[in-house]
């Protein structure tokens, strides 16, 4: 095989030779609706194709590379970590304890910790942990609230129109015992919460994204998470908050802290490590020493690469930056000031839409106006719209993901230029699409 790069599309002809819908995930495939990418390098906030083409990138792999993209102090402390050694695999090291000790300095839920590789292991290690402790097995989760693609809870995140309601299984080859035990609620609505706990008898756990930005953002209405802090503790329930996007990207302290709710477990991957593979379950003492047996008694919490000391030297390090420098203040201004920019140009251009958003996350939202409270409000949004403005904005060297159902995000490495760059090429798309 030869180590020319090539062309875009050849990459993406042979890849989809050898690779089930040519890319490692579906969602990465639909990039190839703007035209046959391949990318091949990454720094600060500008994403790099195969021949050089260069775009500003807003997708920032669905929200990990809060920092930017190869953040020197980030990399330093990756490379200097494998000098010293890849892999142990037995016992402990002080990394994983420094790290594990950052965590419990920083979230108000975290008194132990158990690093993994990805979100969706956390996730389903919060549920094992939850199950185990209440002895029952309904899990609760909330329509449009995406926890990763295992059986237990890839259920109801992203159900057509008429399957909302339903417990949909996201993906065939699904255990039916495990959709049937996924009760799927609609977010904010506190009064379902207490219906479901009346009702079912042997609820295990509550999952939630605090804000579920699977389906770009829908903001708690006041008072709901704490509604489900008191229903779930009056009936012996753990909640479990899915801070996987939110986690570190909102708030050094989890959005757990800006909200004023602490849940019994917290589930972290994505931004704690700037795109280093790494993540996290971690809660309560109580619940968590289930997992501290030797595989053979209590919770089963295992892997082999499990506390990995890449993704940790990458957590030690990005931690450190995001709990001393003024990361998120400085994230979060910068999105207010995107969201107010797009808004203004929506208005200029008479565009009937909204901009939805938190702190550094933003997504304009064609053909539905006012505030999103639940997954059917998203779910009416024009996607073509959406699909044009993203294939213009690229042509405009702005990259984001064309799936209208997401979000934009930005790094510690976006500021004033980007910002004018982005805007001046939305009022060019947005003029041309609506001929003013
Ligand atoms: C809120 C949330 N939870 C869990 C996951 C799953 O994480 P991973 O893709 O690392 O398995 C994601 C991924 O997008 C997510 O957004």
């Amino acid at each position: 095989m030869s180590d020319e790069r090539g062309s875009s599309r050849s990459v993406v002809e042979r890849a989809r030779t050898v690779i089930p819908g040519g890319a490692q995930t579906g969602l990465r495939a639909q990039a190839y609706d703007l035209g046959e990418i391949a990318f091949s390098g990454a720094t600060g906030t500008t994403l790099e194709t195969v021949e050089g083409e260069t775009f500003t990138d807003y997708h920032l792999a669905f929200g990990p590379v809060v920092l930017g993209h190869g953040h020197p102090e980030v990399d330093d402390a990756v490379t200097e970590t494998i000098d010293e050694g890849v892999l142990y695999g037995a016992a402990t090291t002080p990394l994983e304890v420094e790290v594990a000790e950052r965590v419990v300095d920083l979230l108000p839920s975290a008194e132990r910790v158990n690093f993994c590789n990805s979100g969706t292991e956390a996730t389903y290690h919060a549920i094992r942990l939850a199950r185990a402790y209440t002895g029952n097995d309904r899990v609760i989760k909330f329509e449009g609230c995406y926890h990763g693609w295992h059986d237990y809870v890839d259920v109801g995140v992203y159900p057509p129109k008429e399957r909302i309601g339903e417990k949909h299984p996201e993906s065939a080859g699904m255990l039916p015992e495990a959709v049937e035990h996924t009760e799927v609620l609609p977010f904010n609505d506190p009064d379902a919460v207490e219906a479901a706990l009346e009702e079912f008898d042997d609820v295990a756990a509550v999952i939630c994204e605090p804000i579920p930005h699977s389906v770009g953002c829908l903001l708690p209405e006041e008072g709901f998470l704490a509604s489900l802090r008191e229903a779930t503790a009056e009936n012996g329930v753990p909640l479990i908050f899915d801070e996987v996007i939110t986690g570190f990207r909102h708030s050094a302290h989890g959005i757990q802290d800006e909200f004023g709710v602490t849940p019994d477990l917290t589930t972290l991957a994505k931004a704690m490590g700037n795109g280093y593979p790494v993540a996290a379950v971690c809660g309560r003492e109580e619940l968590m020493a289930q997992a501290g047996g030797d595989n053979t008694s209590g919770v089963v919490i295992s892997g082999t690469y499990s506390g990995h000391p890449v993704g940790l030297a990458a957590a030690r390090e990005t931690l450190r930056l995001l709990d001393e420098e003024s990361v998120v203040e400085e994230i979060s201004a910068l999105g207010e000031r995107y969201r107010e920019g797009l808004e203004g140009l929506f208005a200029e251009h008479g565009i009937e839409g909204r901009v939805v958003g938190y702190g550094s996350v933003f997504a304009p939202q064609f053909g539905v106006t006012g505030e999103p409270r639940r997954y059917e409000d998203v779910l009416r949004l024009d996607e073509a719209t959406f699909e044009e403005f993203a294939r213009r904005m690229r042509e405009r060297g702005q990259f984001f993901t064309p799936n209208p159902y997401k979000r934009q995000h930005l790094s510690w490495a976006h500021g004033e230029a980007e910002l004018e760059g982005y805007l001046a090429a939305a009022d060019e798309v947005l003029g041309s699409m609506m001929g003013t």
